[in-house]
């Protein structure tokens, strides 16, 4: 996704072309991104040759989901409306994790029914809910239990899962309890120790630590785990400034931690994998001036794409056409939506803008769509794929009188 004589273009398309036919606000997904997130994501940690689960949850376009699984990844999963779409984009129920803290008896079922690689387990009663249901079947059901490592990920705290705090996983006693208990039942097989500590994490302190205290807990169990989830978490640059995250440590921090666990290591990237993959055309509406500033008034809003609402999180806002004449004010670009939360950047300078004029609001791809909602009955955008020079609707945008 570039410039191409002034024009941004996805892959061989410009937004300008893909707008006018697939009209505004429009979320558009390169094909050669996402999968060039994938090899790198890969090669990074090619010798430890993990199993790669995709996390759903940041984006669960089926058709995207589709590709991704003929890239060779799993998925990762939180409710049973995740597994049915992982499962109807084809990935196998072997290449497939769930995890959360409040799976429902019916999740439950639906997972044991299916034969999912595993069901990681956050609480003791989410444990003797599994127990009940597998006895009642005459199974025996893979589980994980996840770990909560108690562990700072320096990231917005309001994505943050990994300390003693949060309602994630257990603590280090409970999660030794778990393990004896689980090691004399019948109906569970115990093959997993997994942790997710939190999302959009740039410093491999955070990781470094958390391998340490798995390190420890492993040692205290005595037992050999046959899988360790690491979830996901790894952060992208959305600010030019951003620092870049460091796989290279990452890989060698694991690998040493493998001399003394053999263990397979299972990933749960999302952000990571299509998080730059996406952007999010928008169109000017209205342009209006006050004193202090120049509001931008997009036809995308926060219920299109939440982040900066949610989180106060800066997504780079750039021209889809470049004129190269520099405005030195205040620019809020803003939505249409009844409350002033409704924001999404505020820079000192921008190009020369006018009403009609698209822009795209950058790295959108990981929880973009997957966050947006109805408010204000505002229906859904269209998510379009392009790959070289085709493009294909992957979700048509939602119709009015599909909300009235
Ligand atoms: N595994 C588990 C168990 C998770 O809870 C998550 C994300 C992931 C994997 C994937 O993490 P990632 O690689 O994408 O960082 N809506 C927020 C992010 C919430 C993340 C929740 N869990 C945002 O827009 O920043």
């Amino acid at each position: 996704m570039n410039y191409k004589k002034n024009l941004f273009h996805v892959e061989h398309i410009s937004t300008e072309k893909l707008s006018k036919k697939f009209k505004t606000p429009l979320y558009c997904y390169s094909y050669l991104r996402l999968k060039n997130n994938i090899t790198n994501f890969k090669n990074h940690f090619k010798k430890i040759n993990p199993l790669i689960f995709f996390s759903v949850k940041s984006n669960s376009n089926v058709k995207i989901l589709k590709e991704i699984k003929n890239l060779g990844l799993g998925a990762d999963v939180v409710s049973k409306g995740e597994m049915m779409k992982a499962l109807k984009a084809g990935i196998k129920t072997k290449k497939i994790v769930f995890s959360g803290v409040g799976k429902t008896y019916l999740e439950l079922e639906y997972a044991i029914n299916k034969n999912i690689l595993l069901i990681n387990v956050e609480s003791k009663n989410e444990l003797l809910a599994i127990e009940k249901i597998a006895k009642l079947k005459k199974k025996k059901v893979d589980i994980g239990i996840r770990l909560n490592p108690n562990t700072n990920p320096k990231t917005l705290k309001q994505i943050s899962t990994g300390k003693e705090g949060d309602k994630f996983g257990v603590n280090e006693n409970e999660f030794l309890n778990l393990v004896k208990y689980s090691k004399m039942s019948k109906f569970l097989k115990l093959k997993c120790l997994s942790v997710h500590i939190g999302s959009q994490i740039l410093s491999i302190k955070p990781y470094e630590k958390m391998l340490k205290v798995i390190d420890r807990v492993i040692n205290k169990t005595g037992y050999r785990f046959e899988f360790i989830d690491l979830g996901g978490g790894i952060g992208i640059s959305y600010e030019k400034n951003n620092k870049k995250f460091n796989f290279k440590i990452f890989n060698s921090l694991i690998n040493n931690f493998l001399k003394k666990n053999r263990s397979r290591i299972i990933f749960e990237p999302g952000r990571s994998i299509i998080g730059n993959a996406g952007i999010l055309i928008s169109k000017v509406i209205y342009i209006k001036k006050n004193k202090i500033k120049n509001f931008i008034i997009l036809d995308a809003a926060m219920n299109d794409f939440m982040r900066k609402a949610l989180y106060g999180a800066n997504h780079q806002i750039i021209p889809s056409i470049k004129n190269g004449r520099i405005s030195h004010k205040k620019f809020e670009f803003v939505g249409p939506i009844c409350e002033s939360t409704d924001k999404f950047l505020t820079v000192n300078k921008f190009q020369f803008i006018k009403e009609k004029d698209l822009v795209i609001i950058c790295d959108v791809g990981a929880y973009g769509m997957s966050l947006a909602s109805n408010y204000n009955v505002r229906p859904l955008p269209a998510e379009i794929l392009v790959k070289n020079s085709s493009v294909q609707i992957i979700k048509y945008r939602q119709k009015l009188s599909d909300l009235i």
